[in-house]
């Protein structure tokens, strides 16, 4: 019982509480639309405010929900410390905080700090001060190259296509990483600096108990001219000095906002997304004197494989001790294919991300994917990870086993990325991010009193969660299964591997006695007497068939 006590006070202390979270990543225009307009919102999150605290998470991370244009599905922002009105109010928000905080479900959402929207104040006002003006500071503008300055400033790329520059009407370019509606902001300016504080703590004023940071990594860029050409960027290596990523001077911001987020009781915490080049890198931004967290993609760019489960699990856990942050785990978010469809294709050329990628822009085929392999090993992998220390995110849907979309009419589609070439190029993100299905029936699966605003097959009746509510061995009641064992079984201390005497299957113990067994081979694993302390998972003539995850735990350890 002690042990109970522990681990609870650990999970629910307010400062540390993010340590061993588990968060669920609320995607608001797809989550649910209580208004009817096809679009979610923030009433539609409030009146699911139920189902999240039955399903079990300790708190939401909200992707954007600021006004935007939606160039870039809202990655776009146009003013920072609002909420778009197709979304909702202001007083919405603060409803929707007061009925998650009520049920013990944090709150965090993302900023997005690289980039605004072309539609934000500043650029617009930027455009109109025209150049050498102390508006186009702000942002990146340069004069382009060629006699009158008619080519880009250099032959970057951006990531949804084309180039990294626009040019504006009176000549200059501006710098834009993501869609041309997303211009870079400069980190040297120091009102650019002081508004960000500002929305910190004007979010943080309204309850929000931490930040998600979208693309931490880029905002410092080095841009001394010369500018290097693409080919030279590429070749430079990112030791902290490269131009545009990963640059150590980054870490200075963080250190400020840090100062802010400790200017609260709790402490706000922050996660940062940052494609960094190693585990060691990436431990900078989660210091205690940093954002605290950072995403670690490793799991999501894995094949089903253990050893490669095995190796990533070590190295982060490795990595983590040493920097005093706890890992985070993710296999599915709003911009990738889903782990339940990744994990049912065939070996393609690649990582699996990369395959799931290569079947949406193929037109997802249906004879390339086996959907129930895909799901099992879905599940067999959301066990494994979330018994691991650290922070488990989840994405809106995988608790229902909900699979990639991927015959979309282009006319219907949203992502920039799949118009535009680019690293994205003919897949988009849109499969990923269709509205979910809460009823087996009705307009939109019961998303709202409409039609959606991304078209939902009907193959999302199976994982509607109605349906899956009263089905006991749905992926659902697994998630609130596993959800529910956690928070008594989670803790800080580090896992112990167990050998199996099998290379496809993985096992580790925690401290506390749990013990979670992953068969990712085909053939059954024998679990000896094991087979009776199973407390989730299926055991079959006691041993973990292929595929599969088990949870052990010590008789006594949950409290019966
Ligand atoms: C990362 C976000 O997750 C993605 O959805 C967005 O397109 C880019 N950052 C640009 O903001």
């Amino acid at each position: 019982m002690t042990d109970v006590l522990l681990t609870e006070s650990r999970r629910t202390d307010p400062a540390i509480w993010w340590r061993q979270a588990a968060v669920y990543q609320i995607y608001p225009r797809s989550f649910a639309d209580a208004n009817g307009d096809g679009l979610g919102d923030l009433p539609g999150i409030v009146s699911r405010a139920d189902y999240l605290a039955e399903l079990g998470i300790d708190a939401v991370w909200l992707s954007p929900f600021y006004p935007s244009a939606l160039a870039d599905g809202g990655y776009d922002v146009a003013d920072y410390r609002d909420v778009d009105p197709r979304i909702g109010t202001l007083e919405d928000f603060d409803r929707m905080v007061a009925a998650l905080h009520e049920r013990g479900i944090r709150v965090i959402v993302d900023i997005v700090p690289n980039h605004s929207s072309n539609l934000h104040p500043w650029f617009q006002e930027a455009l109109a001060a025209g150049r050498g003006s102390a508006a186009r500071e702000r942002y990146i503008f340069r004069e382009g190259a060629g006699e009158n300055g008619e080519q880009p400033p250099t032959d970057w790329g951006a990531a949804f296509g084309g180039s990294a520059w626009e040019r504006v009407e009176d000549g200059q370019w501006y710098l834009h990483s993501f869609a041309t509606e997303q211009p870079d902001f400069n980190w040297d300016h120091p009102e650019v600096r002081e508004d960000f504080l500002t929305t910190l703590r004007f979010w943080s004023d309204r309850g929000v108990d931490g930040f998600r940071i979208d693309v931490a990594h880029m905002l410092t860029k080095d841009l001394t001219e010369p500018l290097p050409s693409r080919a030279e960027l590429e070749g430079l290596p990112h030791d902290g000095n490269h131009p545009l990523s990963d640059r150590d001077d980054v870490h200075e911001i963080y250190a400020e906002w840090r100062r802010v987020f400790n200017e609260y009781d709790p402490p706000r915490t922050g996660v940062a997304e940052a494609w960094v080049s190693s585990p060691e890198r990436r431990a900078r931004y989660a210091s205690a004197e940093g954002l605290g967290q950072a995403f670690n993609f490793d799991l999501l760019v894995a094949d089903f494989d253990a050893e490669q489960f095995r190796t990533i699990i070590a190295d982060n856990l490795a990595q983590s001790a040493a920097s005093g942050s706890s890992t985070t785990w993710v296999l599915s978010n709003h911009d990738v294919t889903r782990h339940a469809t990744r994990y049912g294709l065939p070996a393609l050329e690649g990582k699996p991300e990369k395959q799931g990628v290569e079947w949406v822009r193929a037109g997802g085929p249906a004879d390339w994917v086996d959907r129930e392999r895909g799901l099992r090993r879905a599940r067999a992998a959301s066990l494994l990870l979330l018994a691991l220390p650290g922070s488990a995110y989840l994405y809106q849907g995988e608790e229902l086993g909900l699979q990639e979309v991927a015959q979309i009419p282009a006319d219907q589609r949203q992502d920039p990325a799949f118009f535009r070439g680019g690293e994205f190029d003919g897949f988009g993100r849109d499969g990923c991010r269709v509205p979910i299905p809460w009823t087996s029936t009705g307009s939109s699966f019961g998303f709202g009193s409409g039609p959606a605003h991304l078209p939902q097959p009907e193959w999302f009746a199976e994982y509607a969660v109605d349906v899956e509510s009263s089905d006991p061995a749905s992926t659902l009641s697994l998630y609130r299964e596993a959800l529910r064992l956690r928070r008594v079984l989670q803790t800080e201390e580090q896992l112990e591997w167990v050998e199996t005497g099998r290379a496809d299957v993985v096992r580790f113990a925690r401290p506390n006695g749990w013990n979670v067994v992953t068969n990712f081979g085909t053939e059954p694993f024998d679990l000896g007497a094991d087979a009776a302390s199973v407390v989730l998972g299926t055991v079959d003539g006691g041993a973990v068939p292929g595929e599969s995850t088990v949870w052990i735990a010590p008789s006594g350890i949950l409290g019966h």
